[in-house]
């Protein structure tokens, strides 16, 4: 089968190393996604071990149209009722980005059409869409005339691990975070930090990959579980191969974050996830943490500014350099933050930049060096 998986930007290398790992073919990183190739076994897996992936789509149908009643005319040619059945509900996904149809919800609306019309005209019964939760998802992607429709694999987006509470205003993506962890080279052996942790996604996902546990562990909701074709025996063997890899070794994983509410819902996860043991979460304001270890890895993403403003902002990026510098000296720090401003005035030079995005907001990823002494 060809594959197509969706991620966020900038993660699209990370991404494809960890299908290879998991035993994809072919694989291509592309925008924003990558393609590759494997067989059901391995879509199971990739849905359930895959940490950077968002979305799991398997093309089914791929056409040129340049107008409604082409769209309609080409979509009639594929048999639905190899995927859906006139009992079932189904959802149509879109991204349409094309000249020719302005927007891309009518053509969504007139693909559901094309597919419901199929249905009646063959059994006189049609299926029924359900936007939140149907049995069968669809992705529809055009770039000018070229569409494809995909099977969705996954349902709810891959992000969501089912070990986040509410009460935080600004969490990071959980992709965004395991990917991050990627790119700035942590490993298990190495004591990890985020002074100012939140509901501490970072420490959490840190926490599920230097245990070996897969990041939908707990979820139980796949749409390839509707699927015709799902057969439970190799699903089974996916889900009892992971659990065999778990390794309950002992992490050095530490969080800190001046708000106490924000340690309770962060504690809770922990819990849920039973992290626990792994992960050290206190309320602690960024001023007066302390390492417990003589180096390691800070991973952190400091407030965006919306709540203090933009001086008081510019100023705690600042203080945020001495702190670390005089503090966490010896360590390597990255900091991602949307507020390039803010940035300038962390006073120390970055060693990398790489550019990010969490949710819609443009993120810069920046590694400093803490030098002990001199940089010479
Ligand atoms: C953008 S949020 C981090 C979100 C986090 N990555 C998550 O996924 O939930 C920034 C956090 O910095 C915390 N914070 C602000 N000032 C702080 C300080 N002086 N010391 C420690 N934490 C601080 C806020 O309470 C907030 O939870």
């Amino acid at each position: 089968m060809k594959i197509h998986i969706k991620t966020l930007f900038g993660l699209e290398n990370v991404l494809a190393e960890e299908i290879d790992q998991l035993g994809g073919q072919n694989v291509k990183p592309a925008k924003r996604s990558v393609n590759c190739e494997g067989d059901m076994e391995f879509l199971y897996k990739a849905n359930l071990n895959l940490r950077t992936a968002l979305k799991i789509l398997v093309p089914v149908h791929t056409f040129r149209a340049q107008n409604e009643t082409e769209l309609y005319q080409q979509v009639m040619k594929h048999d639905w009722s190899k995927y859906l059945s006139s009992s079932q509900t189904f959802a149509i996904d879109n991204t349409v980005r094309s000249e020719y149809f302005r927007h891309s919800k009518y053509a969504a609306l007139k693909t559901k059409d094309a597919i419901v019309d199929q249905f009646r005209n063959k059994t006189g019964k049609r299926p029924s869409v359900d936007v939140k939760k149907p049995d069968v998802k669809f992705d529809l992607y055009a770039f000018k005339d070229q569409f494809t429709i995909s099977l969705d694999s996954s349902g709810e987006p891959l992000n969501k691990r089912g070990y986040r509470f509410p009460g935080h205003e600004a969490p990071i993506n959980e992709v965004l975070a395991a990917g991050m962890l990627k790119l700035a080279g942590w490993e298990k052996r190495i004591p990890l930090y985020d002074p100012m942790c939140g509901t501490g996604t970072i420490l959490i996902e840190a926490a599920l990959m230097g245990q070996n546990i897969p990041p939908q562990i707990s979820r139980h909701d796949f749409a390839f579980k509707n699927w015709n074709s799902f057969h439970l025996p190799t699903w089974n063997k996916v889900i009892s191969e992971a659990k065999a890899n778990i390794r309950k070794s002992r992490l050095q994983i530490f969080g800190g974050d001046i708000d106490g509410d924000t340690i309770l819902i962060a504690n809770k996860s922990l819990r849920k996830m039973k992290l626990s043991d792994a992960v050290d979460i206190r309320k602690i304001a960024i001023e007066t943490h302390r390492p417990k270890t003589p180096n390691g890895l800070v991973i952190t993403n400091p407030p965006y500014g919306e709540r203090i403003g933009r001086t008081n902002t510019n100023e705690f990026y600042k203080s945020m350099s001495d702190i670390l510098k005089n503090h966490f000296s010896g360590f390597d720090v990255w900091l991602i933050s949307s507020n390039m401003e803010a940035l300038k005035h962390f006073r120390l030079r970055p060693s990398k930049k790489i550019v990010l995005f969490n949710g819609s907001l443009e993120c810069k990823f920046e590694k400093y060096e803490m030098y002990t002494g001199s940089r010479k």
